[in-house]
């Protein structure tokens, strides 16, 4: 059985100050809720102060992203051994932001995905297309070839400690989420790349997140899918009592 993950992308957004709160707000919500794993990626600035808040809670911390070099002159970047040592669990990799606006090729994250495992984060890997691609028939073949560039480095006994999340370009952050049977259909098919690289049992183990608007309204409707494990949220994930919701999908309101 998969655990349902639902992980919060603050992206950036939410100084030091501003995270507190909303911390707090969302350890008295879902701090000691045990049905789905809960994760928030805060911006680097306010990992620590998350760490402190969250311990002897249920929720984990993960980061947005991570240079794959050890250390060294690279002027502005986080290590993973960094991450790890701040007390990050997961670390989001390959978002379609840092794949468009930074330039990151599959080859980079497949990299970063190496690192982050060395140093045991369990890498959110990213993967999904554009409204053009989709319209060009050509979604399926970007998540192949994105998700294949992954599987150049990752070992079957490190898949478990891997989650895919297929996020469609076109539905972050603009209101229209893919519905639930396309946002299925993709990661069945995302599954089936897993199978056949990895084998059936490796596959049905591996979690496999939607991404692109979830809200409170249309998570029960999506995670009512067969093959959808969770959610990468972003924008609904910056009030706590919108995460939370999410978060406790399967309680009646
Ligand atoms: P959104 O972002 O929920 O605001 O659409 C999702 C994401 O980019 O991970």
């Amino acid at each position: 059985m998969r655990k349902p993950l639902m992980a919060g992308n603050w992206k950036m957004n939410k100084t030091l100050t501003e995270s507190i709160p909303l911390i707090k707000e969302l350890i008295n919500l879902v701090g000691t809720y045990q049905d789905t794993e809960t994760v928030i990626c805060p911006p680097f600035t306010s990992l620590w102060v998350a760490r402190e808040l969250i311990q002897d809670t249920n929720i984990l911390l993960g980061a947005q992203n991570l240079y794959f070099q050890k250390e060294g002159a690279y002027t502005g970047e986080i290590s993973a051994r960094m991450l790890q040592n701040i007390g990050c669990s997961y670390v989001i990799l390959g978002h379609s932001e840092r794949r468009g606006y930074f330039q990151e090729s599959s080859a980079e994250v497949a990299q970063k995905v190496q690192e982050a495992l060395i140093f045991n984060l369990k890498p959110i890997i990213c993967v999904g297309e554009k409204l053009r691609e989709r319209e060009a028939g050509k979604a399926q073949d970007i998540v192949r070839e994105e998700t294949e560039a992954i599987f150049t480095v990752l070992k079957p006994a490190e898949v478990d400690r891997v989650v895919f999340a297929y996020e469609p370009i076109w539905a972050i952050g603009t209101g229209k989420a893919a519905t639930p049977r396309d946002a299925n259909e993709m990661i069945q098919y995302l599954r089936s790349l897993l199978v056949h690289k990895y084998g059936e049992r490796v596959a049905e183990d591996t979690r496999i997140l939607y991404g692109g608007s979830v809200n409170p309204e249309n998570i029960k409707a999506l995670m009512a899918e067969s093959d959808i494990d969770g959610a990468l949220v972003g924008g609904a994930s910056l009030q706590a009592e919108s995460f939370a919701r999410i978060v406790k999908f399967k309680e009646k309101e």
